[in-house]
């Protein structure tokens, strides 16, 4: 134990998190206030409303995640912040707050980049996970596999051309009717569980291209059409449909789910054969982001990598889906070789407005 404590705040999306994380990669505590509720009535990310519900809570959230930790700021060895990819106006609340934070108590400030984030929080999870690594980051905005070569050094086998896969189950669950006030995956994935995953033939994206990017928009408007074509009415949520109406639903879910994966899947066994040409001692496949936290995703996604002799790195769900901790970690880990910003003046500009 490097004797290293690190706060992380993230706010890049619909959750205002924080966490406190020990050098040792001990997780003090974990802070998650979720907006999905809020912006379901709006139908998505609304980005002014979500701004203002970060800024709502923004402080309680740092307050109790250091609360819980027993710390106070002083015993901070510096504050880390997500600063991209994500919502302009959401990310500016929780980099304010971490100024504020650091400024107030001569702190450094780590900025952490969302998505490497999601992988690196693996090697807190995995102490044995070492560079170079792989990492499928599947999330709502993204959907890149990377080869990690070292902290700081990653090349990108592949990223969607269009859509996410995240994105995919999302509307997939607003057009089945689902229970829009949690996020979109986990309720396609437990209506997924009582379909026949082979009864709509829906076709696996990009068969003809050798290469391992991803497409998932032409997926989604497949889903579409084969409600369309069921005279599903989505309006009707899915608690209130007769049996057979149910089970048409958990007939889409479930196939739409087989092939999502299955694309995942193809892609996945090309990019492993990719690395290993460039890093031939690669050992480990992360797979994080808020779709990772799927269990048929985990399952399918396990047998190709083992079948490639990798070992599959999976973060528990509550690591996988967005969190402070994992900015936290990657924060501690960019702080350890000396990559982060001084402490901001105590009293910026932005308080006298
Ligand atoms: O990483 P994340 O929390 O936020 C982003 O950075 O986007 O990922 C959120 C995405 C959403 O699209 C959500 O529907 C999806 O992850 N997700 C799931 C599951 N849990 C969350 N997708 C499929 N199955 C799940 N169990
Ligand atoms: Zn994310």
């Amino acid at each position: 134990d490097d004797g290293l404590v690190v706060l992380g705040i993230e706010t890049s999306c619909d959750d205002t998190a924080a966490a406190v994380v020990r050098g040792n990669g001990e997780i003090l505590s974990q802070v998650i206030s979720s907006q999905a509720e809020l912006l379901a009535q709006y139908g998505g990310v609304a980005p002014k409303q979500a701004e203002e519900a970060h800024s709502r809570v923004i402080d309680k959230v740092v307050q109790d995640a250091l609360d819980r930790a027993n710390v106070t700021e002083k015993d901070l060895s510096a504050v880390a912040v997500t600063i991209g990819p994500g919502l302009g106006l959401c990310l500016r609340v929780g980099v304010q707050k971490a100024r504020r934070v650091a400024g107030a108590f001569n702190l450094p400030i780590v900025g952490v980049h969302h998505m490497e984030a999601h992988a690196l929080v693996a090697r807190l999870v995995e102490h044995e996970l070492s560079f170079p690594f792989m990492a499928l980051l599947i999330s709502g905005g993204h959907n890149i596999i990377v080869l990690a070569h070292k902290l700081g050094q990653y090349t990108q086998l592949g990223t969607t051309v269009d859509d996410a896969i995240g994105e995919a189950f999302d509307k997939t669950a607003k057009w089945l009717g689902l229970d829009m006030r949690r996020s979109g995956g986990p309720a396609v994935e437990e209506l997924a569980l009582e379909g026949d995953s082979k009864s709509v033939m829906f076709n696996v994206p990009m068969k003809n291209h050798k290469d391992c990017n991803f497409s998932y928009a032409g997926l989604k408007t497949q889903v579409r059409l084969a409600i369309a074509a069921r005279e599903i009415d989505a309006k009707c949520p899915v608690s209130s449909a007769t049996k057979a109406d149910r089970r048409n639903r958990a007939d889409i879910a479930a196939s739409f789910q087989r092939v999502a994966v299955l694309h995942l899947e193809e892609k996945c066994e090309r990019a492993i054969d990719w690395a290993l040409k460039l890093e031939p001692s690669i050992k480990h496949m992360v797979v994080s982001g808020g779709v990772a936290s799927n269990q048929y995703v985990r399952f399918r996604l396990n047998n190709i990598v083992e079948n490639k002799n990798l070992k599959l790195v999976c973060p528990p769900p509550s690591l996988c889906t967005d969190n402070g901790v994992m900015v936290a970690w990657t924060g501690l880990e960019h702080f350890r070789v000396g990559r982060f910003d001084p402490p901001p003046p105590a009293m910026e500009p932005d308080d006298f407005m």
